[in-house]
């Protein structure tokens, strides 16, 4: 099919990583970008992995993008069931046995195809294959787009925790086309948001002002600020991430009410609250507990919940959960040196501190 071209350009962006550099690409119809996928698959194998939702939408068209960009590669397929449920280890070796089936070796590129279940997975997979091949993302999720697809953490969840085990691996490149955005579910939309409001609770109060202004022309999915909402976004983590890849220290302001918002998943089975909804949730607990130290302003608070309330998302507690099981699975949380936790807290719109002691009977009486 000829897909009319963007009326708006590609926006082109890097994280800056020495050699480990590499480009994220932000524009509609860039599935079918042939030579943008060419430069960024290495070897002779490509391996794409992609959902049953998302593969009937968009696989044959990338498969042929790749095909027509790299006549030499051999382009294989797998296609994983959805979910959160299923970023385990046991999908990461049905990864690894499709890339025996196709003699791979460290001649080989997975391309991550989907939201961020996928893209954390493969990505995974991909560090693991004979100790770490390349990988290219293909965020088509808001949330994949504006976060997960940058910035190289990849994990699998285990029944005991989210992205217990994982590792770093950045990608070859980032290829986010926002045309694929008008499928998502508006639910999945809304959890998107989530992690874009993060960006300006944490560091940017003129971007959360900005998305003040923008809430109702972004649920309805307008090109433009929406390209700009994803640009900003990545810009501001490219940035965190060449600072701190690893998460030696900044980088961790990122998981800005993910302590929470983790623990409310695994509690929930990773069947309940979705992560940008469970994030949205984590991001009012952290303000709660910060406000009730004196650490940021009630009315910031009040400006946090009702931003996130225009963007659709729930800011309150889950009824039913139980708040000792909820502090155990925070204990687990990778943030945390010591039998306290480690939080990232909230200063006020534009701020968030690493606070690296909190007792457990402060949260605990939050929780209850
Ligand atoms: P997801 O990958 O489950 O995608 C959400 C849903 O949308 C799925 O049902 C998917 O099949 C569907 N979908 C995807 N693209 C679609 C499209 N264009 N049209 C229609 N349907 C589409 O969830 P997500 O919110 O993208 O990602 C959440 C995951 O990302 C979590 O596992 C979280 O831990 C992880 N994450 C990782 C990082 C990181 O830095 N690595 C950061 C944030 C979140
Ligand atoms: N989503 C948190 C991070 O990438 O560090």
């Amino acid at each position: 099919m000829n897909r009319s071209p963007s009326p708006l350009p590609a926006i082109e962006l890097a994280v800056e990583l020495g050699a480990r550099s590499y480009p994220i690409a932000i524009g509609a119809n860039l599935l079918d970008d042939a030579a943008r996928f060419a430069g960024a698959i290495r070897g002779r194998h490509a391996l794409i992995v992609a959902n049953d939702v998302v593969a009937p939408l968009y696989l044959d068209r990338v498969a042929a993008a790749i095909r027509a960009g790299c006549e030499k590669v051999q382009v294989s397929t797998l296609i994983l069931p959805d979910g959160e449920a299923h970023k385990t280890l046991a999908s990461a070796a049905r990864v690894f046995d499709a890339l025996a089936a196709m003699k791979a070796n460290r001649d080989a590129t997975i391309i991550a195809l989907g939201g961020g279940v996928i893209g954390d997975l493969a990505g995974f997979a991909a560090a693991c294959w004979m100790r770490g091949i390349a990988f290219v993302q293909v965020p088509t999720t808001l949330l994949a787009m504006v976060d997960s697809s940058v910035g190289g953490k990849t994990a699998v969840d285990l029944a005991q925790g989210k992205n217990l085990v994982g590792a770093f691996h950045q990608p070859r490149a980032v290829i986010a086309d926002t045309a694929a955005l008008a499928t998502l579910p508006l639910r999945e939309l809304r959890a998107g948001f989530a992690e874009v409001v993060k960006y300006g609770a944490l560091g940017d109060a003129d971007f959360f002002a900005w998305l003040e202004r923008h809430a109702e022309a972004l649920l309805a999915r307008e090109p433009e600020p929406l390209a700009a909402t994803i640009a900003h976004c990545c810009r501001q983590k490219a940035s965190i991430v060449a600072r701190d890849e690893t998460e030696q220290g900044e980088r961790a302001l990122l998981n800005l009410g993910h302590t929470f918002g983790h623990a409310i998943e695994t509690a929930m089975g990773y069947d309940g609250l979705l992560h940008g909804e469970a994030v949205a949730v984590g991001m009012v607990l952290a303000a709660r507990l910060s406000a009730s130290h004196g650490r940021a302003p009630a009315a910031d608070t009040q400006r946090l919940i009702a931003l996130l309330e225009r963007f659709g998302l729930p800011t309150a507690f889950p009824p039913g959960l139980d708040a000792d099981l909820l502090l155990g699975l925070m204990q687990l949380d990778k943030k945390n040196l010591s039998d306290n936790l480690r939080l990232i807290l909230w200063r006020g719109v534009g701020r968030a501190e690493i606070v690296p002691d909190v007792d457990l009977a402060t949260i605990r009486t939050l929780l209850s």
